[in-house]
């Protein structure tokens, strides 16, 4: 590691693997012998478009994506998709299924009801302070999609199977969990996720649409509003953020050619979050939240006695070089994002860390 970072558990933006960081600090100033920056360069070069399109077909190959799927790139985050997707895909007459697993949910829920959407909360977790996913679920026989939230970023749940929808396309929000683990994608008719977490930097959102899908959006939506439009230029129908896609394209080549794949990818994120969950199972200082059965295997929410602990346990995890283990406001105590760069290295120098603290406060 370069000696001046730290280990980072930052919930988004989050630590990114270093060698996509050294490989944009070598390419700056002269990209592909273009002698500009990826920043400079027209984003109709022919040495951008090979980004993009090796961006999409990466994440073909990762996600094994037939030709029914379209992968776009799409401004304005994940929360901009709680909008765009029940604008596109709840027509006059339809409805959709929701499922409410806290905060993310909630906000999706929100935008689809802002529009009038005729939208029904299949299930929720609110009974239980979210700390749980819901389980036998009846959907809507009539629903033209069922959402969730795949991983809940604040609240450290995750979905382990996918709920059965009897054949309704899943839209899933897997804005802390895309390309973490192998995923079957026949159940899902949209896949959204902003990148900052486990895909690159804030300021691009991957789109991933099923074409049946695509059908079901109306002519008459805005130009940038409407799903067709980037599926039909390439994401190119104006300026796309070009430098958060190349970081994209570097993670998801990382992701393909150093790891090996997303079968490989989870088995290390199932060491990492395996070692961190058992270490606080295992002492009464530390008590994760989240159900057992609903853990999330990236973001690891956890409790000390009290907040003046916490604060002096994150203030001194600081200190030792361990970054990012506030919780989210919201929710207050610690957090540990441990996304697809995160090491092993990285989560088991904070288990050192949080036995060493546990002796000294304990
Ligand atoms: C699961 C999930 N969905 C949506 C969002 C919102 O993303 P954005 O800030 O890209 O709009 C977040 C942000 O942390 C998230 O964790």
């Amino acid at each position: 590691m370069a000696s001046d970072r730290i280990f980072n558990f930052n919930a988004g933006p989050a630590a990114l693997p270093l060698v996509v960081l050294e490989e944009i600090q070598e390419s700056f100033l002269n990209f592909k012998e273009t002698g500009m920056s990826i920043m400079e360069i027209s984003h109709r070069s022919k040495a951008f478009e090979e980004v993009i399109n090796d961006a999409v077909a990466r994440t073909r190959r990762l996600l094994d994506l037939d030709e029914n799927f379209q992968v776009l790139f799409v401004q304005g985050g994940a929360s901009m998709q709680f909008c765009l997707v029940p604008m596109n895909l709840i027509a006059e007459g339809k409805s959709a299924d929701y499922v409410d697993t806290g905060t993310w949910s909630t906000k999706a829920i929100k935008e689809a009801q802002l529009q009038k959407k005729s939208i029904r909360v299949a299930a929720s977790s609110e009974d239980r302070n979210y700390a749980y996913i819901p389980r036998d679920i009846a959907f809507s026989r009539d629903a033209v999609f069922v959402h969730i939230t795949s991983n809940n970023t604040i609240k450290g749940t995750q979905w382990a199977d996918f709920p059965q929808t009897g054949g309704i396309p899943i839209v899933a929000d897997m804005s802390s969990d895309i390309m973490s683990r192998a995923l079957d994608v026949a159940k899902f008719g949209l896949i959204y996720a902003g990148a900052q977490k486990n895909i690159g930097p804030a300021g691009v959102c991957m789109v991933i649409i099923r074409n049946d899908m695509l059908d079901m959006v109306p002519d008459t939506l805005p130009t940038m509003l409407n799903y067709k439009t980037y599926a039909a230029k390439n994401s190119l129908y104006n300026t796309p953020p070009c430098f958060a896609i190349f970081t994209v394209q570097l993670v998801l080549k990382w992701l393909e050619e150093t790891v090996g794949g997303l079968a490989k990818m989870e088995a290390i994120n199932r060491q990492k979050a395996g070692l961190l969950y058992d270490y606080i199972d295992s002492t009464d200082f530390y008590r994760a939240t989240a159900e057992a059965g609903s853990r999330s295997l990236m973001n690891v929410t956890f409790r000390l006695p009290n907040e003046n602990l916490e604060k002096q346990f994150v203030q001194e995890a600081l200190d030792n070089g361990l970054g990012g283990l506030k919780g989210h406001r919201s929710v207050g105590g610690c957090r540990a994002s441990i996304y697809n760069a995160t090491s092993l290295e990285a989560v088991a120098a904070l288990v050192d860390f949080m036995d060493s603290f546990k002796r000294d406060h304990g």
